[in-house]
């Protein structure tokens, strides 16, 4: 039976891929969770040049479960007590991975902050779909309660974002950062907690260095 598709996340798709449709799916690490992500067999090598103009304009990263967010929710899963009760705070959301992996591990309010509105309704979407809530919001400073942890998965990846990790630690008393693109991460007081290794889904055939997911913890004293 074909995967269920989402209509409105596949016309945002098609926007820059006409034959691109979002897709659920679920995660191999997770199978527990599953997302609208682009369809696995989208023509990752026959782009037209005007096709990869568009992606690079337009990067829909919500249509991808990234590595680090994919480690990142099986951690969560697997240590709950990290946000069991707590109240989280999901920076970077994309397709909502982190979020919803937290909503399943039993925190008590989760919010999600994505700056693009496309992930912003991919994260409804796939709260939706796995059944959990979350609020969404597309700007960090709009976000007004008190937070007990803030979750990152991959949003390092722009080195414009690496002031972040402040402000992280001055916004909640505990943070969790997944990460496989910096390559010498030294920024305490974050230190390394687990090194595991995952894969973005649809597989887009990263570099190795790009699966070796490291989770990076900092907490307030
Ligand atoms: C590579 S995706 C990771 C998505 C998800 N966390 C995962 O691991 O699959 C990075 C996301 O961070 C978001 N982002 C980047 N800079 C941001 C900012 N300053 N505020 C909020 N979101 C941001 C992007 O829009 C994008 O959806």
């Amino acid at each position: 039976m074909p995967a269920p598709n989402h209509p409105e996340l596949s016309h945002c798709l098609q926007q820059v891929l006409p034959s691109a449709q979002a897709e659920a799916i679920p995660l191999p690490l997770t199978p527990a969770i599953k997302l609208y992500l682009i369809n696995q067999d989208f023509p990752q090598q026959s782009l037209s040049q005007d096709e990869m103009l568009a992606v690079m304009n337009y990067p829909a990263y919500w249509a991808f479960c990234w590595a680090s967010g994919q480690v990142l929710a099986q951690y969560l899963l697997e240590q709950p007590e990290r946000v069991r009760g707590k109240t989280v705070l999901d920076f970077g959301s994309g397709s909502g991975v982190v979020a919803i992996a937290a909503a399943m591990a039993g925190a008590a309010t989760i919010y999600a902050c994505d700056i693009d509105p496309d992930a912003m309704m991919a994260t409804a979407a796939n709260a939706k779909l796995n059944q959990v809530e979350l609020k969404l919001y597309n700007d960090f400073f709009d976000i007004t309660a008190d937070i007990d942890v803030i979750i990152v998965a991959d949003v390092l990846y722009d080195k414009e974002n690496l002031p972040w990790l402040g402000r992280f630690i001055e916004r909640a008393p505990e943070v969790l950062v997944a990460d496989s693109r910096v390559k010498h991460f030294s920024y305490p007081p974050y230190t390394l907690i687990e090194r595991r290794e995952g894969s973005t889904v649809p597989d887009l055939d990263e570099f190795d260095e790009f699966r070796d997911v490291r989770i990076y913890y900092a907490h307030r004293r």
